[in-house]
């Protein structure tokens, strides 16, 4: 008997090629190749800070075992390795053409360590449980939304998460993205039209005929207007073009179908990762008996209550996922605080200057008492006890210097704690 066609699968694969031929002729993202380690840090790809940042306390080790799913073409990649000199890192991506320059990428920036620290795979995230053993960090970003069924996808990376292991995800979301959602059909319908004048490739196609419509819109129209505002920076390269507007497969999310997706994958919600764009504060403070009556709703009711009431903003979710157990510390305990070993967060920019950068490169000016206290932690990284270093400092008499300032300093990221030996 000849076997059944199955049409579910052929489908799943046309897509998975699709994406693929997409990333071949236009690898992502775009940044140069550099001679040298990549500039600065982004902390969500720092293991002590992403899981002090989730746990509210520092790892018990440093050599983490990590995963980037959809490298790309290894910006990301090049940062977990350096950020991370002693971890071990797999990295996979559908697109040979993407590996080829994350490889030659971090070839050129020099790791720190030996060449067994990083390996990457051609494969589909699908495919996850091929990799042996589990990661303490899986990174995916700006990938799950563009798989035929990010649910399998979601689920397939759960399973290589270690216990205990946090997963940082970053989506798409539909309520910033709606211009973007109307040019892709546009330049779908057009493109699906026959002409002896398309390129052979679909994709340099799509880049063409956006290019063209962009260029022959009005001024005013709504189209033109979000792109100039918002996109029209990076959409110089055609990678970034192609990326936003001619791609074959892209599921926008909003914050219900966003936690359909988390709860899918069967792992803890520890928050988002750019947590100031989650306050009710920043859009109605004027109105606090309406932040105050909000507080009733359930968390997830009070995301969405704030992406309503922004509409037109946040074009994407990022966030952290743990597999259980997770314990969360969170040092509202004064004798556990007191005995808690500080150190400085390892992102910091411009350290020790008296104003310098905080791990989301804005700016921090401590008073003259944290400025103190930062010093004495940084003068004896992970050796004395919160109560030693704050009993060790010059406290004028016209001043005090208290648990609720050491809070302070780590709401802002500037510390890391681990318990007492
Ligand atoms: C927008 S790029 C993001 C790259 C990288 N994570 C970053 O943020 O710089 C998406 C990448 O996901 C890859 N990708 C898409 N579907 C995939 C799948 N099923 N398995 C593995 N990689 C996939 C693409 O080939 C592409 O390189």
């Amino acid at each position: 008997m000849l076997p059944v066609p199955d049409s579910a699968a052929d489908a799943t694969q046309q897509t998975l090629a699709a994406v693929e031929g997409l990333y071949d002729t236009y690898p992502f993202p775009p940044e140069p190749l550099l001679d040298e380690p990549p500039p600065g840090y982004n902390w969500r790809w720092n293991w002590i800070t992403a899981y002090a940042f989730c746990a509210g306390l520092r790892p018990t080790h440093s050599a983490p075992r990590i995963l980037d799913a959809g490298c790309g073409t290894g910006v990301g990649t090049e940062y977990l390795l350096h950020l991370n000199p002693e971890a071990t890192i797999t990295a996979i991506d559908l697109s040979s053409g993407a590996l080829d320059v994350a490889r030659e990428r971090c070839r050129r920036s020099g790791k720190p360590g030996d060449d067994s620290r990083l390996t990457f795979r051609h494969m589909s995230l699908y495919d996850a449980d091929q990799i042996p053993g589990e990661f303490d960090l899986i990174n995916c970003v700006g990938v799950l939304h563009h798989l035929p069924d990010p649910v399998r996808g979601i689920q397939a990376l759960a399973k290589k998460l270690a216990p205990g292991g946090i997963m940082h995800v970053f989506v798409y979301g539909e309520l910033g993205r709606w211009e973007i959602q109307l040019m892709q059909e546009a330049i779908a319908l057009i493109r699906n039209c026959p002409s002896d004048r398309a390129p052979d490739n679909p994709y340099e196609d799509g880049v063409k005929i956006g290019r063209d419509l962009f260029g022959a819109l009005p001024e005013h129209s709504a189209l033109v207007r979000r792109e100039k505002e918002r996109w029209s920076m990076e959409n110089t390269k055609d990678e970034c073009f192609a990326d936003m507007y001619v791609h074959p497969q892209e599921v926008d999310y909003n914050v219900n179908t966003l936690f359909e997706l988390i709860d899918a994958a069967d792992l803890e919600f520890l928050g988002f990762s750019n947590p100031k764009t989650w306050t009710l504060d920043r859009l109605i403070d004027k109105a606090p008996h309406l932040i105050e009556r909000a507080q009733q709703l359930s968390q997830r009711d009070r995301y969405r209550l704030i992406e309503i009431l922004d509409p037109g903003s946040i074009s994407h979710y990022e966030f952290f996922l743990a597999r259980p157990p997770f314990t969360v510390t969170n040092w509202s305990n004064d004798e556990t605080l007191l005995s808690a070993i500080p150190q400085l967060n390892p992102c910091l920019d411009g350290w020790p200057s008296q104003a310098f950068f905080n791990p989301d490169y804005q700016i921090v000016k401590p008073n003259e008492l944290e400025f103190q206290f930062l010093q004495r932690c940084d003068a004896n990284p992970g050796t004395q006890t919160v109560k030693q270093l704050v009993e060790s400092l010059e406290i004028p008499d016209s001043s005090s210097f208290d648990l609720n300032n050491v809070r302070q300093l780590l709401a802002q990221q500037l510390l890391i704690l681990n318990t007492s030996l």
